[in-house]
């Protein structure tokens, strides 16, 4: 089969270099893909948005089978206009992928059908929102744009002041465009957080292993909310007995009213989970696999990947196997300094060959990077994630950060504490 997975960061490079262990797969492109992904797929230059000619380009190279990894080109119709084109497709209908593109209709989806998720309400006009705020009187409370705000359209807001100032930027100035012409004010939430994906053929849905992500930019969640800098798998947080919660009174009932609301999700479908001292509650749902979750989750997925997908596409999920191996996975995401704000592009990579590291002890996905004059240099915030897999958790972390010390350019940034809340729960502490 000649494949082609849509998107261009650590995400679609995990899914690459995954999907190139199948039999199945004889041909492997990506689109846009990045100067890391050029040394295990083909690249096309076409934006994963740029929806009309990326299904133009599918039909023109005859692929059998399109991985759409990002939300965009997903919430834009991709998987939709690819099935009219007669190309079958990994991901959700647009009419699906609203479970991300819109907190209102996720949230009003999680009412209807007795989801567990934060108290809210939403609203269009900044006075009546502040009304409601001022008669609950409890802070911090939580500000979201509706529509896809590239991870930033949540605030947490401690007081008045500040709700004040987020309503007036989001519904007055617009500051995230139409993506704010609606908000969603929700009760503020504490515990763990964890992130568990799933396979979805619309019917059938099947966990992978969980992860937990470290979204602030500095160490200690200290600094501004990033697309994450770093994984770690399973996510100890998230025992067996939460797990089973999770799938009879999250999962199962989320596959049923996506049905039920006649746009049955097919894809991969994830859970951004707070396990709260009132039991396991939904932060946000997103309609993809997510960034950097992907890069410890897929290393240690046994099986064949595009078997699993293929399976999702037909409805046939409840046929496939999906199992994970017994170990621990670590990723380290290496980014230029000053992201996620202005940070500089261009700098020289120095370490690897042809991408990787020449000893093989840790798997460098390549995020925003580009060849230049036959060098690799950084052209994005998130540059690199080192991921490493072993027996232990511990372990896991010092083999990726050890392999993390061999990689550098200028202004490198990583934090440093990956994985230590996760062990600090292991032992107990
Ligand atoms: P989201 O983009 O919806 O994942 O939100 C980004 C981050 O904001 C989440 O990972 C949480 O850490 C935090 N967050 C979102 N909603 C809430 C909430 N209701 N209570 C506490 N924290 C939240
Ligand atoms: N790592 C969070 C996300 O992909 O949205």
């Amino acid at each position: 089969m000649k494949v082609l997975v849509v998107g261009g960061g650590g995400r679609e490079h995990a899914i690459v270099r995954k999907l190139k262990q199948s039999p199945h797969c004889t041909e492997i492109w990506a689109a846009p893909g990045n100067g890391g992904i050029a040394f295990d797929a083909t690249c096309k230059n076409l934006a994963a948005t740029n929806v009309d000619a990326q299904v133009i380009f599918a039909k023109e190279e005859q692929f059998d089978y399109v991985v759409v990894a990002p939300d965009d080109p997903l919430a834009l119709g991709m998987v939709d206009k690819l099935a009219e084109a007669g190309i079958p497709a990994f991901g959700p209908t647009a009419a699906a992928a609203r479970i991300e593109s819109s907190k209102v209709f996720s949230k009003n989806l999680m009412k209807k059908y007795g989801i567990p998720t934060a108290e809210y309400e939403v609203f269009t006009e900044a006075d009546k929102a502040m009304d409601y705020i001022r008669a609950k009187g409890e802070y911090p409370v939580v500000i979201k744009a509706d529509g896809l705000a590239l991870g930033k359209g949540v605030l947490i807001c401690e007081d008045e002041q500040q709700a004040h100032k987020a309503l007036q930027e989001m519904l007055e100035e617009k500051a995230f465009g139409e993506s704010g012409s609606r908000v969603v004010v929700e009760e503020f939430l504490t515990g763990p957080e964890v992130s568990v994906l799933a396979f979805a053929d619309g019917k059938t849905l099947k966990p992978m292993v969980s992860s937990m992500d470290h979204k602030r930019a500095l160490n200690n969640d200290k600094g501004l909310n990033t697309g994450g800098m770093g994984t770690i798998a399973p996510n100890p947080f998230y025992t067996p007995e939460i797990a089973q919660v999770c799938m009879e009174t999250i999962f199962k009932p989320t596959m049923q009213a996506m049905a039920a609301e006649g746009c049955p999700f097919k894809g991969c479908l994830y859970f951004g989970l707070m396990l709260t001292p009132k039991g396991p509650r939904v932060i946000e749902y997103n309609c993809r696999f997510g960034d950097p979750e992907t890069q410890v989750v897929l290393p240690l997925l046994e099986g064949d990947l595009l078997e699993i997908m293929q399976a999702c596409t037909n409805g046939t999920l409840d046929r496939v196997d999906v199992t994970f191996k017994p170990e621990h996975a670590a990723c380290v995401v290496l980014a230029s300094g000053g992201y996620p704000q202005s940070y500089e592009k261009g700098k020289v990579i120095h370490g690897l060959e042809n991408g990787q590291l020449a000893d093989g002890t840790a798997i460098v996905y390549h995020a925003g990077t580009a060849q230049q004059e036959h060098r690799l240099v950084t052209s994005g915030g998130r540059v690199l994630g080192v991921t490493a897999t072993a027996p232990t958790l511990e372990q896991a972390v010092e083999h990726a950060y050890a392999a993390s010390e061999k990689i550098s350019f200028e202004k490198l940034h990583k934090r440093t504490d990956i994985g230590s809340r996760a062990l600090h729960a292991l032992k107990g502490e």
